[in-house]
Protein backbone atom coordinates (compact mmCIF):
# COMPACT_ATOMS: atom_id res chain seq x y z
CA UNK A 1 0.00 0.00 0.00
CA UNK A 2 1.26 3.25 -1.09
CA UNK A 3 2.02 5.38 2.12
CA UNK A 4 0.46 8.53 0.84
CA UNK A 5 -2.80 7.45 0.78
CA UNK A 6 -2.75 6.74 4.37
CA UNK A 7 -0.81 9.92 5.29
CA UNK A 8 -2.06 13.51 6.88
CA UNK A 9 -0.62 16.52 4.93
CA UNK A 10 -0.32 19.90 6.87
CA UNK A 11 0.94 22.62 4.77
CA UNK A 12 3.02 25.15 6.48
CA UNK A 13 3.32 28.40 5.01
CA UNK A 14 7.07 29.20 5.99
CA UNK A 15 7.03 33.21 5.72
CA UNK A 16 3.81 32.85 8.46
CA UNK A 17 4.73 29.79 10.54
CA UNK A 18 7.84 31.06 12.67
CA UNK A 19 10.38 33.41 12.79
CA UNK A 20 13.53 32.62 14.40
CA UNK A 21 15.89 35.54 13.86
CA UNK A 22 13.61 38.64 14.70
CA UNK A 23 13.29 39.83 10.69
CA UNK A 24 9.87 39.51 11.03
CA UNK A 25 9.69 36.74 8.00
CA UNK A 26 8.90 32.89 8.96
CA UNK A 27 12.23 30.96 8.15
CA UNK A 28 13.42 27.06 8.43
CA UNK A 29 14.84 27.79 11.80
CA UNK A 30 11.60 28.55 13.08
CA UNK A 31 10.29 25.85 11.66
CA UNK A 32 12.59 23.70 13.10
CA UNK A 33 12.16 25.34 16.52
CA UNK A 34 8.43 24.03 15.68
CA UNK A 35 9.09 20.56 15.69
CA UNK A 36 7.75 19.33 18.90
CA UNK A 37 4.51 20.83 17.90
CA UNK A 38 4.75 19.25 14.45
CA UNK A 39 4.46 15.85 16.15
CA UNK A 40 2.41 16.66 18.91
CA UNK A 41 -0.32 16.99 15.83
CA UNK A 42 -0.03 13.03 14.41
CA UNK A 43 0.27 14.60 11.06
CA UNK A 44 2.52 12.44 8.89
CA UNK A 45 3.61 15.42 5.87
CA UNK A 46 4.74 18.67 5.84
CA UNK A 47 4.47 20.73 2.57
CA UNK A 48 6.35 23.78 2.46
CA UNK A 49 5.49 26.15 -0.30
CA UNK A 50 8.60 27.32 -1.66
CA UNK A 51 11.57 28.17 -0.05
CA UNK A 52 13.97 28.61 -3.14
CA UNK A 53 15.98 31.87 -4.31
CA UNK A 54 13.35 34.46 -5.03
CA UNK A 55 12.70 38.27 -5.78
CA UNK A 56 9.83 37.23 -4.17
CA UNK A 57 7.44 39.17 -6.73
CA UNK A 58 4.45 36.12 -5.52
CA UNK A 59 5.80 34.78 -2.24
CA UNK A 60 8.60 32.36 -3.84
CA UNK A 61 6.11 31.25 -6.65
CA UNK A 62 9.09 32.93 -8.40
CA UNK A 63 11.57 31.38 -8.52
CA UNK A 64 15.13 32.77 -9.50
CA UNK A 65 17.37 29.51 -8.57
CA UNK A 66 15.67 26.14 -7.99
CA UNK A 67 18.79 24.55 -6.24
CA UNK A 68 19.33 26.93 -3.67
CA UNK A 69 17.30 28.59 -0.23
CA UNK A 70 15.96 32.20 -0.14
CA UNK A 71 18.17 34.06 1.94
CA UNK A 72 15.15 35.15 4.17
CA UNK A 73 14.35 31.85 4.91
CA UNK A 74 18.18 30.30 6.03
CA UNK A 75 20.77 27.99 4.18
CA UNK A 76 20.76 25.26 2.61
CA UNK A 77 22.17 23.69 6.20
CA UNK A 78 19.50 24.94 7.73
CA UNK A 79 17.18 22.75 5.29
CA UNK A 80 19.46 19.90 5.47
CA UNK A 81 19.00 20.26 9.28
CA UNK A 82 14.31 20.62 8.67
CA UNK A 83 14.57 17.41 6.63
CA UNK A 84 16.50 15.29 8.69
CA UNK A 85 15.25 16.50 11.92
CA UNK A 86 11.68 16.11 10.30
CA UNK A 87 12.68 12.61 8.76
CA UNK A 88 13.97 12.01 12.77
CA UNK A 89 10.17 12.28 14.00
CA UNK A 90 9.00 10.23 11.08
CA UNK A 91 7.15 13.17 9.60
CA UNK A 92 7.75 13.44 5.77
CA UNK A 93 8.67 16.24 3.95
CA UNK A 94 7.15 17.49 0.61
CA UNK A 95 8.23 20.83 -1.04
CA UNK A 96 6.35 22.70 -4.61
CA UNK A 97 7.31 22.34 -7.73
CA UNK A 98 7.25 25.40 -9.62
CA UNK A 99 8.08 24.31 -13.36
CA UNK A 100 4.98 25.92 -15.15
CA UNK A 101 7.09 29.19 -15.07
CA UNK A 102 10.64 31.00 -13.28
CA UNK A 103 11.40 34.07 -12.08
CA UNK A 104 12.58 36.49 -14.70
CA UNK A 105 15.45 36.67 -12.68
CA UNK A 106 16.46 33.11 -13.17
CA UNK A 107 19.82 32.85 -15.18
CA UNK A 108 17.81 31.36 -17.70
CA UNK A 109 14.97 33.71 -18.35
CA UNK A 110 17.83 36.55 -18.14
CA UNK A 111 20.05 34.53 -21.18
CA UNK A 112 16.87 34.17 -23.10
CA UNK A 113 15.37 37.91 -23.30
CA UNK A 114 19.28 38.78 -24.22
CA UNK A 115 18.77 37.97 -27.99
CA UNK A 116 16.83 35.99 -30.39
CA UNK A 117 19.70 33.69 -30.85
CA UNK A 118 20.60 33.05 -27.26
CA UNK A 119 21.39 29.16 -26.92
CA UNK A 120 18.30 29.68 -23.83
CA UNK A 121 16.13 31.38 -26.46
CA UNK A 122 14.00 28.90 -26.82
CA UNK A 123 13.18 27.70 -22.57
CA UNK A 124 10.53 30.32 -22.99
CA UNK A 125 7.93 31.49 -25.27
CA UNK A 126 8.97 34.01 -27.19
CA UNK A 127 6.83 35.60 -30.53
CA UNK A 128 8.66 38.01 -32.76
CA UNK A 129 6.87 41.60 -32.86
CA UNK A 130 7.06 42.00 -36.79
CA UNK A 131 3.93 39.37 -36.92
CA UNK A 132 2.26 41.62 -34.49
CA UNK A 133 0.82 40.82 -30.99
CA UNK A 134 0.35 37.11 -30.43
CA UNK A 135 -3.54 35.98 -29.85
CA UNK A 136 -4.91 36.53 -26.66
CA UNK A 137 -4.16 34.31 -24.09
CA UNK A 138 -5.36 35.63 -20.76
CA UNK A 139 -3.12 36.38 -17.35
CA UNK A 140 -4.09 35.48 -13.96
CA UNK A 141 -2.10 38.56 -12.41
CA UNK A 142 -1.35 40.55 -14.90
CA UNK A 143 -3.19 44.25 -14.67
CA UNK A 144 -4.34 44.26 -18.20
CA UNK A 145 -5.00 40.88 -18.25
CA UNK A 146 -2.96 39.79 -21.46
CA UNK A 147 -0.35 37.27 -20.70
CA UNK A 148 2.14 38.52 -23.78
CA UNK A 149 4.07 40.87 -22.54
CA UNK A 150 6.53 42.90 -25.01
CA UNK A 151 10.64 42.93 -24.22
CA UNK A 152 12.12 45.87 -26.13
CA UNK A 153 15.48 44.24 -26.19
CA UNK A 154 14.88 41.84 -28.60
CA UNK A 155 11.60 43.53 -29.95
CA UNK A 156 9.79 40.24 -28.83
CA UNK A 157 6.94 39.01 -26.68
CA UNK A 158 7.28 36.59 -23.47
CA UNK A 159 4.04 34.43 -22.76
CA UNK A 160 3.31 34.86 -18.57
CA UNK A 161 0.17 33.25 -17.76
CA UNK A 162 0.55 34.50 -14.08
CA UNK A 163 2.58 37.80 -13.67
CA UNK A 164 4.78 39.58 -15.83
CA UNK A 165 7.46 38.70 -13.50
CA UNK A 166 6.68 35.12 -13.98
CA UNK A 167 7.20 33.88 -17.51
CA UNK A 168 6.17 30.65 -18.77
CA UNK A 169 8.68 27.85 -19.54
CA UNK A 170 8.92 26.25 -23.33
CA UNK A 171 7.70 22.71 -22.35
CA UNK A 172 8.27 21.23 -25.65
CA UNK A 173 12.31 21.45 -25.24
CA UNK A 174 13.82 18.87 -24.85
CA UNK A 175 17.03 20.70 -23.48
CA UNK A 176 14.19 22.58 -20.78
CA UNK A 177 12.87 19.30 -19.74
CA UNK A 178 15.87 17.54 -18.98
CA UNK A 179 17.15 20.35 -16.85
CA UNK A 180 14.00 20.09 -14.81
CA UNK A 181 14.41 16.53 -14.29
CA UNK A 182 18.18 16.94 -12.71
CA UNK A 183 16.95 19.54 -10.50
CA UNK A 184 14.05 17.29 -9.35
CA UNK A 185 16.67 14.57 -8.63
CA UNK A 186 19.03 17.13 -6.91
CA UNK A 187 16.05 17.60 -4.26
CA UNK A 188 14.74 13.41 -4.38
CA UNK A 189 18.64 12.45 -4.12
CA UNK A 190 18.62 14.86 -0.61
CA UNK A 191 15.55 12.89 0.65
CA UNK A 192 12.78 14.93 0.10
CA UNK A 193 9.64 12.31 -0.16
CA UNK A 194 7.62 14.40 -3.20
CA UNK A 195 6.45 17.22 -4.48
CA UNK A 196 3.19 19.21 -4.98
CA UNK A 197 3.24 20.31 -8.62
CA UNK A 198 2.05 23.81 -8.91
CA UNK A 199 0.10 24.94 -12.28
CA UNK A 200 1.47 21.74 -13.28
CA UNK A 201 -2.00 21.15 -15.89
CA UNK A 202 -0.41 24.74 -17.73
CA UNK A 203 2.55 23.33 -18.94
CA UNK A 204 1.35 21.64 -22.07
CA UNK A 205 0.63 24.72 -24.78
CA UNK A 206 -0.15 24.53 -28.14
CA UNK A 207 2.78 25.87 -29.66
CA UNK A 208 0.86 27.37 -32.42
CA UNK A 209 -0.91 29.87 -29.98
CA UNK A 210 -4.30 29.64 -31.97
CA UNK A 211 -7.18 32.35 -32.09
CA UNK A 212 -9.86 32.49 -29.27
CA UNK A 213 -13.34 33.47 -30.90
CA UNK A 214 -14.79 35.91 -28.56
CA UNK A 215 -16.85 33.27 -27.06
CA UNK A 216 -14.01 30.98 -25.81
CA UNK A 217 -12.47 34.35 -23.92
CA UNK A 218 -15.78 34.65 -22.41
CA UNK A 219 -16.01 31.29 -21.24
CA UNK A 220 -15.35 31.07 -17.18
CA UNK A 221 -12.17 30.26 -15.71
CA UNK A 222 -12.13 26.67 -15.42
CA UNK A 223 -13.21 25.99 -18.56
CA UNK A 224 -10.85 28.35 -20.91
CA UNK A 225 -7.94 27.49 -18.62
CA UNK A 226 -8.18 24.09 -19.82
CA UNK A 227 -8.16 24.74 -22.94
CA UNK A 228 -5.53 27.52 -23.60
CA UNK A 229 -2.65 25.87 -21.63
CA UNK A 230 -3.90 22.15 -21.11
CA UNK A 231 -2.60 20.53 -24.42
CA UNK A 232 -2.40 17.15 -25.00
CA UNK A 233 1.30 16.46 -24.51
CA UNK A 234 0.43 17.27 -21.21
CA UNK A 235 0.40 13.40 -20.57
CA UNK A 236 3.58 12.93 -22.45
CA UNK A 237 4.99 15.29 -20.10
CA UNK A 238 4.36 14.01 -16.88
CA UNK A 239 4.92 10.50 -18.66
CA UNK A 240 8.46 10.84 -19.04
CA UNK A 241 9.13 12.76 -16.20
CA UNK A 242 7.38 9.99 -14.59
CA UNK A 243 9.54 7.36 -16.27
CA UNK A 244 13.05 9.54 -16.11
CA UNK A 245 12.61 10.50 -12.66
CA UNK A 246 9.22 10.04 -10.28
CA UNK A 247 9.60 5.73 -11.18
CA UNK A 248 13.51 5.91 -9.30
CA UNK A 249 11.90 7.22 -5.95
CA UNK A 250 9.41 6.15 -3.57
CA UNK A 251 7.58 9.71 -3.71
CA UNK A 252 4.28 11.20 -3.56
CA UNK A 253 3.19 13.59 -6.27
CA UNK A 254 0.14 15.53 -6.33
CA UNK A 255 -1.31 18.13 -8.99
CA UNK A 256 -3.02 21.47 -8.81
CA UNK A 257 -5.33 21.52 -11.02
CA UNK A 258 -7.76 23.85 -11.19
CA UNK A 259 -10.85 23.59 -14.15
CA UNK A 260 -9.96 20.33 -14.85
CA UNK A 261 -12.31 17.42 -16.02
CA UNK A 262 -12.89 13.83 -14.75
CA UNK A 263 -11.41 12.34 -17.62
CA UNK A 264 -8.30 14.34 -17.69
CA UNK A 265 -8.26 14.17 -14.18
CA UNK A 266 -7.96 10.15 -14.46
CA UNK A 267 -5.11 10.35 -17.32
CA UNK A 268 -3.01 12.01 -14.66
CA UNK A 269 -3.83 9.83 -11.82
CA UNK A 270 -4.50 6.48 -13.31
CA UNK A 271 -1.99 4.25 -11.95
CA UNK A 272 -1.66 2.21 -15.60
CA UNK A 273 -0.87 5.56 -17.28
CA UNK A 274 2.33 6.40 -14.71
CA UNK A 275 2.11 10.02 -14.28
CA UNK A 276 0.79 11.57 -10.93
CA UNK A 277 -0.34 9.91 -7.68
CA UNK A 278 -2.68 12.71 -6.78
CA UNK A 279 -4.60 15.75 -7.48
CA UNK A 280 -6.53 18.29 -6.13
CA UNK A 281 -9.64 19.68 -8.23
CA UNK A 282 -10.62 23.17 -7.66
CA UNK A 283 -14.45 22.91 -8.10
CA UNK A 284 -15.42 23.01 -4.05
CA UNK A 285 -13.06 26.12 -4.05
CA UNK A 286 -15.70 27.60 -6.70
CA UNK A 287 -19.28 26.78 -4.72
CA UNK A 288 -20.87 29.86 -3.65
CA UNK A 289 -20.25 32.86 -5.99
CA UNK A 290 -23.17 34.33 -7.62
CA UNK A 291 -24.14 32.56 -11.05
CA UNK A 292 -21.43 33.73 -13.59
CA UNK A 293 -19.63 35.86 -11.75
CA UNK A 294 -16.07 34.24 -10.94
CA UNK A 295 -15.80 37.34 -8.44
CA UNK A 296 -18.72 38.01 -6.16
CA UNK A 297 -19.65 35.78 -3.30
CA UNK A 298 -23.25 34.95 -3.01
CA UNK A 299 -24.65 37.40 -0.13
CA UNK A 300 -26.86 33.96 0.70
CA UNK A 301 -24.15 31.91 1.35
CA UNK A 302 -23.67 28.78 -0.05
CA UNK A 303 -25.88 25.82 -1.09
CA UNK A 304 -24.77 22.45 1.64
CA UNK A 305 -26.81 20.12 -1.53
CA UNK A 306 -23.99 21.76 -4.10
CA UNK A 307 -21.12 21.65 -1.95
CA UNK A 308 -22.53 17.80 -1.15
CA UNK A 309 -22.45 17.14 -4.99
CA UNK A 310 -19.40 18.07 -5.66
CA UNK A 311 -17.62 16.47 -3.21
CA UNK A 312 -19.47 13.11 -3.75
CA UNK A 313 -18.96 13.75 -7.58
CA UNK A 314 -15.19 13.97 -6.85
CA UNK A 315 -15.38 11.32 -4.71
CA UNK A 316 -16.55 8.84 -7.35
CA UNK A 317 -14.47 10.21 -9.87
CA UNK A 318 -11.72 9.11 -7.53
CA UNK A 319 -12.83 5.70 -6.30
CA UNK A 320 -13.22 4.55 -10.10
CA UNK A 321 -9.12 5.31 -10.70
CA UNK A 322 -6.53 6.60 -8.77
CA UNK A 323 -6.44 8.31 -5.27
CA UNK A 324 -7.85 11.34 -4.31
CA UNK A 325 -6.98 14.16 -1.96
CA UNK A 326 -9.97 16.58 0.12
CA UNK A 327 -9.23 20.10 1.41
CA UNK A 328 -10.90 22.87 2.57
CA UNK A 329 -8.76 25.88 2.11
CA UNK A 330 -4.94 26.72 1.11
CA UNK A 331 -2.57 29.62 1.41
CA UNK A 332 -4.34 31.03 -1.92
CA UNK A 333 -8.00 30.90 -0.53
CA UNK A 334 -10.28 31.96 2.63
CA UNK A 335 -9.65 30.28 5.86
CA UNK A 336 -11.24 27.45 6.07
CA UNK A 337 -13.47 28.42 9.40
CA UNK A 338 -14.63 31.88 8.12
CA UNK A 339 -15.29 30.64 4.30
CA UNK A 340 -16.91 27.34 5.21
CA UNK A 341 -17.99 27.07 8.71
CA UNK A 342 -19.15 30.70 11.26
CA UNK A 343 -16.18 32.24 12.63
CA UNK A 344 -18.85 34.03 15.07
CA UNK A 345 -17.97 33.97 18.55
CA UNK A 346 -20.57 31.32 18.85
CA UNK A 347 -20.14 29.03 16.77
CA UNK A 348 -16.43 29.54 15.49
CA UNK A 349 -15.26 26.80 17.85
CA UNK A 350 -18.44 23.44 16.69
CA UNK A 351 -18.24 24.89 13.16
CA UNK A 352 -14.21 24.22 13.36
CA UNK A 353 -14.70 20.91 15.11
CA UNK A 354 -17.40 19.97 12.12
CA UNK A 355 -14.93 20.97 9.15
CA UNK A 356 -12.09 19.05 10.44
CA UNK A 357 -14.40 16.01 10.59
CA UNK A 358 -15.61 16.37 7.51
CA UNK A 359 -12.28 16.36 6.24
CA UNK A 360 -10.84 13.52 8.40
CA UNK A 361 -13.89 11.01 7.58
CA UNK A 362 -13.30 11.82 3.72
CA UNK A 363 -12.18 8.75 1.17
CA UNK A 364 -9.01 11.05 -0.07
CA UNK A 365 -5.54 12.19 1.50
CA UNK A 366 -6.47 15.01 3.74
CA UNK A 367 -4.60 18.48 3.07
CA UNK A 368 -4.67 20.92 6.20
CA UNK A 369 -3.40 24.38 6.19
CA UNK A 370 -1.17 25.52 9.15
CA UNK A 371 -3.35 27.20 11.50
CA UNK A 372 -6.89 25.42 10.32
CA UNK A 373 -5.96 23.08 13.63
CA UNK A 374 -6.84 26.37 15.95
CA UNK A 375 -9.65 27.45 13.91
CA UNK A 376 -7.73 30.49 12.69
CA UNK A 377 -9.91 32.89 11.19
CA UNK A 378 -9.71 35.23 8.28
CA UNK A 379 -11.89 37.88 6.66
CA UNK A 380 -13.82 36.41 4.45
CA UNK A 381 -15.82 39.19 3.64
CA UNK A 382 -13.04 41.36 2.17
CA UNK A 383 -11.18 38.14 0.21
CA UNK A 384 -14.20 37.32 -1.18
CA UNK A 385 -15.36 40.86 -2.46
CA UNK A 386 -11.71 41.38 -3.89
CA UNK A 387 -10.40 38.28 -5.38
CA UNK A 388 -6.87 40.08 -6.69
CA UNK A 389 -3.68 39.00 -5.32
CA UNK A 390 -3.65 40.52 -2.64
CA UNK A 391 -6.64 39.20 -1.68
CA UNK A 392 -4.58 36.17 -0.78
CA UNK A 393 -2.80 37.93 2.62
CA UNK A 394 -6.15 37.32 4.30
CA UNK A 395 -4.96 33.27 5.26
CA UNK A 396 -1.44 34.37 5.19
CA UNK A 397 -1.08 36.44 8.53
CA UNK A 398 0.95 34.86 10.99
CA UNK A 399 0.66 31.65 12.86
CA UNK A 400 -0.74 32.66 16.54
CA UNK A 401 1.58 30.47 19.05
CA UNK A 402 0.87 32.52 22.07
CA UNK A 403 -0.31 35.99 23.92
CA UNK A 404 3.10 37.55 23.74
CA UNK A 405 2.88 40.52 21.16
CA UNK A 406 3.06 39.57 17.50
CA UNK A 407 1.62 36.00 18.68
CA UNK A 408 5.07 34.97 19.62
CA UNK A 409 5.66 35.02 15.92
CA UNK A 410 8.64 37.60 15.76
CA UNK A 411 10.20 39.49 18.12
CA UNK A 412 10.35 42.16 15.26
CA UNK A 413 7.71 43.65 12.83
CA UNK A 414 5.63 40.72 10.96
CA UNK A 415 5.75 41.50 7.41
CA UNK A 416 2.10 41.03 7.68
CA UNK A 417 0.07 42.16 10.70
CA UNK A 418 -0.98 39.40 13.15
CA UNK A 419 -4.40 38.46 13.35
CA UNK A 420 -5.82 40.93 16.40
CA UNK A 421 -8.18 38.18 17.80
CA UNK A 422 -4.55 36.21 18.95
CA UNK A 423 -5.14 36.84 22.60
CA UNK A 424 -7.82 34.45 22.87
CA UNK A 425 -7.31 32.00 19.58
CA UNK A 426 -3.48 30.49 19.91
CA UNK A 427 -1.64 27.32 20.32
CA UNK A 428 -0.53 28.23 24.15
CA UNK A 429 -4.38 28.19 24.91
CA UNK A 430 -5.72 25.53 22.91
CA UNK A 431 -2.99 23.27 24.18
CA UNK A 432 -3.99 22.94 27.85
CA UNK A 433 -7.58 22.98 27.23
CA UNK A 434 -9.00 19.68 26.25
CA UNK A 435 -12.11 20.91 24.47
CA UNK A 436 -9.95 22.80 22.18
CA UNK A 437 -10.09 22.46 18.52
CA UNK A 438 -6.38 21.72 18.27
CA UNK A 439 -7.32 18.78 20.84
CA UNK A 440 -9.91 17.86 18.71
CA UNK A 441 -7.90 17.41 15.66
CA UNK A 442 -5.34 15.51 17.88
CA UNK A 443 -8.17 13.20 18.48
CA UNK A 444 -9.27 12.96 14.98
CA UNK A 445 -6.10 12.18 13.78
CA UNK A 446 -5.90 9.15 15.71
CA UNK A 447 -9.42 8.01 15.23
CA UNK A 448 -8.69 8.17 11.59
CA UNK A 449 -4.96 6.13 11.91
CA UNK A 450 -6.96 3.71 14.05
CA UNK A 451 -9.94 2.97 11.61
CA UNK A 452 -9.10 1.74 8.09
CA UNK A 453 -12.80 1.74 7.04
CA UNK A 454 -11.92 5.56 7.38
CA UNK A 455 -8.89 5.29 5.05
CA UNK A 456 -10.28 2.70 2.54
CA UNK A 457 -14.05 2.38 3.11
CA UNK A 458 -16.96 3.09 0.56
CA UNK A 459 -17.97 6.37 0.49
CA UNK A 460 -22.15 6.57 0.38
CA UNK A 461 -23.57 9.40 0.22
CA UNK A 462 -27.37 9.81 2.18
CA UNK A 463 -29.99 12.32 2.39
CA UNK A 464 -28.60 14.39 -0.77
CA UNK A 465 -31.01 16.62 -0.62
CA UNK A 466 -31.15 17.93 2.73
CA UNK A 467 -30.12 21.64 3.07
CA UNK A 468 -28.62 21.61 6.56
CA UNK A 469 -27.05 18.23 6.93
CA UNK A 470 -24.32 15.96 4.97
CA UNK A 471 -24.41 12.33 6.25
CA UNK A 472 -22.70 9.71 4.57
CA UNK A 473 -21.27 6.57 5.57
CA UNK A 474 -18.00 4.46 4.95
CA UNK A 475 -18.39 1.12 4.76
CA UNK A 476 -15.63 -1.74 4.84
CA UNK A 477 -15.89 -5.64 4.77
CA UNK A 478 -18.38 -5.64 8.05
CA UNK A 479 -17.23 -1.92 9.44
CA UNK A 480 -19.80 0.53 8.72
CA UNK A 481 -19.77 4.14 10.12
CA UNK A 482 -22.45 6.69 9.96
CA UNK A 483 -21.06 10.53 9.66
CA UNK A 484 -23.23 12.97 10.02
CA UNK A 485 -22.84 17.29 10.16
CA UNK A 486 -25.16 19.88 11.11
CA UNK A 487 -23.62 22.59 8.56
CA UNK A 488 -26.03 24.89 10.14
CA UNK A 489 -26.67 27.54 12.89
CA UNK A 490 -29.78 25.77 13.35
CA UNK A 491 -30.80 22.61 15.76
CA UNK A 492 -32.28 20.45 14.13
CA UNK A 493 -33.94 16.52 14.66
CA UNK A 494 -32.45 14.44 11.61
CA UNK A 495 -33.54 11.09 11.27
CA UNK A 496 -30.82 8.15 11.39
CA UNK A 497 -31.13 6.82 8.62
CA UNK A 498 -30.58 2.93 6.81
CA UNK A 499 -29.20 0.68 9.26
CA UNK A 500 -28.25 2.15 12.26
CA UNK A 501 -29.78 2.74 15.15
CA UNK A 502 -29.70 5.43 17.97
CA UNK A 503 -27.88 3.26 20.14
CA UNK A 504 -24.81 2.67 18.46
CA UNK A 505 -21.03 3.34 19.47
CA UNK A 506 -20.41 7.04 19.47
CA UNK A 507 -16.97 7.51 18.17
CA UNK A 508 -16.68 10.91 17.66
CA UNK A 509 -18.86 13.64 18.69
CA UNK A 510 -17.86 17.88 18.95
CA UNK A 511 -20.36 18.38 21.53
CA UNK A 512 -20.58 16.81 25.12
CA UNK A 513 -23.97 14.98 24.27
CA UNK A 514 -25.78 13.53 21.56
CA UNK A 515 -29.79 13.67 22.45
CA UNK A 516 -31.60 10.80 20.44
CA UNK A 517 -35.08 9.71 20.41
CA UNK A 518 -35.68 6.71 18.67
CA UNK A 519 -34.63 6.74 15.08
CA UNK A 520 -34.11 10.76 15.44
CA UNK A 521 -30.98 12.41 16.84
CA UNK A 522 -31.60 16.24 17.54
CA UNK A 523 -28.40 18.38 16.13
CA UNK A 524 -27.47 21.19 17.88
CA UNK A 525 -25.66 23.86 15.57
CA UNK A 526 -22.68 22.61 13.77
CA UNK A 527 -22.83 19.48 15.40
CA UNK A 528 -20.21 16.48 14.36
CA UNK A 529 -20.63 12.51 14.91
CA UNK A 530 -19.21 9.76 13.74
CA UNK A 531 -21.00 6.52 14.67
CA UNK A 532 -20.37 2.89 14.50
CA UNK A 533 -21.96 0.14 13.80
CA UNK A 534 -21.47 -3.56 13.22
CA UNK A 535 -24.83 -4.47 11.56
CA UNK A 536 -24.86 -5.55 8.43
CA UNK A 537 -27.64 -3.14 5.69
C1 LIG B 1 -0.59 28.46 -7.45
C2 LIG B 1 0.00 28.85 -6.14
O1 LIG B 1 -0.68 28.19 -5.11
C3 LIG B 1 -0.11 30.35 -6.04
O2 LIG B 1 0.17 30.83 -4.76
C4 LIG B 1 0.78 30.95 -7.10
O3 LIG B 1 0.64 32.35 -7.09
C5 LIG B 1 0.45 30.41 -8.49
N1 LIG B 1 0.23 29.01 -8.50
C6 LIG B 1 1.55 30.74 -9.47
O4 LIG B 1 2.70 29.99 -9.21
Amino acid sequence: MKWWKEAIVYQVYPRSFKDSNGDGIGDLQGIISKFDYLQSLGIDVVWINPVYTSPNDDNGYDISDYCDIMKEFGTMKDFDELLDGLHKRKIRLVMDLVVNHTSDEHEWFKQSRNSRKNPYRNYYHWRHSEKGEPPFRPSFFDEKGSAWKYDSKTRSYYLHIFSVKQPDLNWENRQLRKEIYEMMKFWFDKGVDGFRMDAITFIAKDENFPAFTEDEIQKQYGEWSGYYASHPCLHEYLHEMYTEVLSKYDVMTVAEGPGISPEEAHKIVDPARKELNMLYHFEGMGIGYVPGEFKRVDPNGYDLVKFKEVYTKWNDVFARKGWGTIYLGNHDQPRMVSRWGNDSAEFKVPSAKMLITFLFTMHATPFFYNGDEIGKKGDVKRFLENQKESARDNSRTPFQWDNSSHAGFTTGAPWLKVNHNYTECNVEIQDKDPDSILNYFRKMIKIRKANPVLLYGHYHLLDKAHKQVYAYTRTLEDEKFLIILNFSKESLDYRIPGSFRHDEEILINNYKTCEQHKDKVHLQPYQAIVMKTKSAD
